[in-house]
């Protein structure tokens, strides 16, 4: 995915009116904005085309899928058949879970992110101890995005040294979740970035200062 500055912006906003707002804010700095539950619960999936429509964005639709390969089928039909152009899928469900998103990506010609390892602190827990494993699967099975933390550049780097230099990180948890914009770009192809763009004062400021 070619992805403007290497800045997706995670629009994890209530109300179409607001991701409207935010996105004629930074529309000159962004072409790839990220989705999830709680623009897409608010506002039903049709805000995939209209954002799209009036903005000219990507939208990756950030659905963490976790569920048996058959759900898995039909939750990722129904996100790219609104006109998503990437899905991020969890990696903790195992091959076939995995194995179901990929295929319906690759019908719609699209892309699937696989999720290794969460970036909030209680993502250690659980999820950090089979992250490198996950991303092994993914590499087994021909995945060429990834999802990795910004917040632990040490996991980052362990993740690009298992997937390669040829796979496409893109990373959450820089700016409120304390990570680094510069350096988790040494190591991943794009960072992840919510509530330091769209809860600032002045989120065009935001968006160009993060990108200085
Ligand atoms: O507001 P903030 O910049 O922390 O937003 C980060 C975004 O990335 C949120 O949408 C969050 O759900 C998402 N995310 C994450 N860690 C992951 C995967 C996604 O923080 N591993």
């Amino acid at each position: 995915m070619n992805i403007k500055n290497n800045l997706i912006l995670a629009l994890d906003v209530g109300s179409e009116s607001e991701a409207i707002d935010i996105c004629e804010k930074v529309k000159e700095s962004i072409d790839t904005i990220k989705i999830g539950y709680p623009l897409a619960l608010a506002e039903g999936l049709e805000i995939i085309k209209k954002l799209k429509d009036k903005f000219g964005f990507k939208v990756i639709c950030d659905f963490k899928v976790a569920d048996i390969d058959a759900t898995n089928e039909k939750i990722c039909e129904e996100t790219f058949k609104a006109g998503a152009d990437a899905i991020i899928c969890h990696g903790f469900v195992g091959p076939d879970s995995v194995q179901a998103c990929l295929d319906v990506a690759n019908k719609y010609e699209k892309e699937l992110f696989l999720l290794t390892e969460m970036s909030h602190p209680g993502a250690k827990k659980f999820l950090q101890p089979a992250a490198d494993e996950i991303a092994k699967m993914g590499i087994k099975m021909g995945i060429t995005n990834y999802v990795a933390p910004a917040t632990r550049l040490d996991r980052l780097q362990d993740i690009r040294n298992i997937v390669g230099e040829d796979a496409y990180i893109i990373s959450p948890g820089v700016g409120k979740q304390g990570g680094d914009g510069k350096k988790t770009l040494e190591i991943s192809n794009a960072i992840i970035v919510g509530r330091s763009i769209y809860e600032a004062e002045n989120p065009k400021e935001a968006c160009e200062n993060l990108l200085k």
